[in-house]
């Protein structure tokens, strides 16, 4: 079950029953996709699936053969991150961070298909998004600021 992680063909080593998000946090080591709720209820899971949002707790991973996923992990580094993250980082839009690396790849996605979202837009994208924390507002200002600046995300 070959596919497209961050830009590598990967082939991982997993049940074909297993999830997509299973795959993703054990055997291909990227721990930026978190796991929730596990049913589609919180979008700690979200990563891009061919460029779009899914809950990949409940994504079987066989659902990815031949196709490109991003993460977090894709996204960018410490030392050059991606505007997104650099937004995320000046408004200080987030606490515990858990639910950030969704947030950031459905954002991400929002950002491609829309550049200069609504305010509505945004929270229409991050609707499927908990934030525990109560960051939302800071959250959503921030991926206005990401866009306000020019993101080709
Ligand atoms: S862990 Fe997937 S939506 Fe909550
Ligand atoms: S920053 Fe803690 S859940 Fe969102």
């Amino acid at each position: 079950m070959p596919f497209i992680i961050n830009g590598t063909e990967v082939t991982p080593d997993i049940d074909p029953d297993a999830t997509l998000l299973a795959a993703l946090r054990g055997p291909l080591g990227l721990s930026g996709p978190r796991f929730g709720c596990g049913a589609e209820q919180c979008g700690a899971c979200v990563v891009l699936l061919d460029g779009a949002p899914i809950f990949a707790c409940n994504t079987p991973v066989t659902a990815a053969n031949g196709k490109r996923v991003e993460t977090v992990e894709g996204l960018g580094t410490p030392d050059a991150p991606h505007p997104l993250q650099r937004a995320f980082l000046e408004l200080q839009a987030g606490q515990c961070g858990y639910c950030l690396s969704g947030i950031l790849m459905a954002s991400a996605a929002l950002l491609r298909r829309v550049p200069r979202p609504t305010e509505a837009q945004v929270k229409e994208a991050l609707d499927p998004h908990l934030c525990r924390c109560g960051a939302q507002n800071r959250i959503v200002r921030a991926v206005l600021r990401a866009a306000e600046q020019g993101v080709a995300a």
